[in-house]
């Protein structure tokens, strides 16, 4: 049997820098970033406060702050070196963009966060935080972070529901996902788009969704 999966070294410098130009947005995943940032605008206010969970390269976050040109951005990570990546690509937006480093699943990392969170985004990130222990303590600070009426988006990898591969345990089913969002108190939870997905034959960069979780 198969196993999809990939191992990261994201304290290290070289294989950080070798990660952010390996993966610069495909078309699906710029549909994924429109896909979060339509849902940010549906749910918050024009001028709310946005927090990515696992930011790496900011990507996501370049796309944010132009298309939603009166938010506020809190860029969290526990990588130094994906940290100053991202300071290198917003440095455009500073004026609108902060960093705090802190690890998810070791930290109460919600307490660093000092504005009201309308919206917290994040993309191919906690599905590295090594299984569904971890995923709901980050649902569950999420739920606790956000104003009344916010909104959760996680773009992430997940396992087939007919797949015959086994799968890291921090992938795991869409009915899960869904299952552990409104366990941590979430009323509306919902998988907004499937992407790149793959049954057969598929890449450790594969099979991602958007779930969607109103607080
Ligand atoms: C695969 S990269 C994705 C980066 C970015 N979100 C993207 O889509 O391009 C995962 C990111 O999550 C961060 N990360 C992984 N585990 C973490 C943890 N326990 N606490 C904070 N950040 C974490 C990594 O340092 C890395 O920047």
């Amino acid at each position: 049997m198969a196993f999809v999966g990939a191992q990261h070294e994201f304290h290290n410098t070289r294989f950080v820098r070798d990660w952010a130009d390996r993966f610069v947005p495909s078309p699906e995943r710029i549909q994924l970033f429109d896909t979060i940032i339509d849902s940010i605008a549906n749910h918050a206010q024009a001028s709310t406060h946005v927090v990515e969970l696992g930011i790496g390269p900011a990507y996501l976050a370049e796309r944010v702050l132009e298309k939603l040109p009166n938010v506020t951005y809190e860029g969290i990570d526990f990588s130094e070196p994906m940290l100053e990546i991202a300071a290198e690509r917003l440095a455009s937006y500073a004026s609108r963009v902060t960093f705090t480093q802190a690890d998810l699943v070791a930290e109460e990392w919600g307490a660093k966060v000092t504005h009201p969170v309308g919206a917290i985004v994040s993309t191919w990130a906690l599905h590295d935080l090594g299984g569904e222990v971890n995923t709901t303590k980050v649902y569950r600070d999420c739920r606790n972070l956000l104003m009344p009426g916010g909104v959760l988006l996680n773009g992430d990898f997940v396992k087939p529901d007919d797949t015959s591969h086994d799968y890291e345990p921090g992938r795991f089913l869409v009915s899960r996902h869904l299952d552990m969002l409104q366990e941590v108190g979430f009323e509306d939870a919902q998988c907004l788009i499937y992407l790149e997905k793959e049954i057969d034959n598929p890449t450790a960069a594969q099979n991602y969704v958007c779930l969607q979780a109103v607080g």
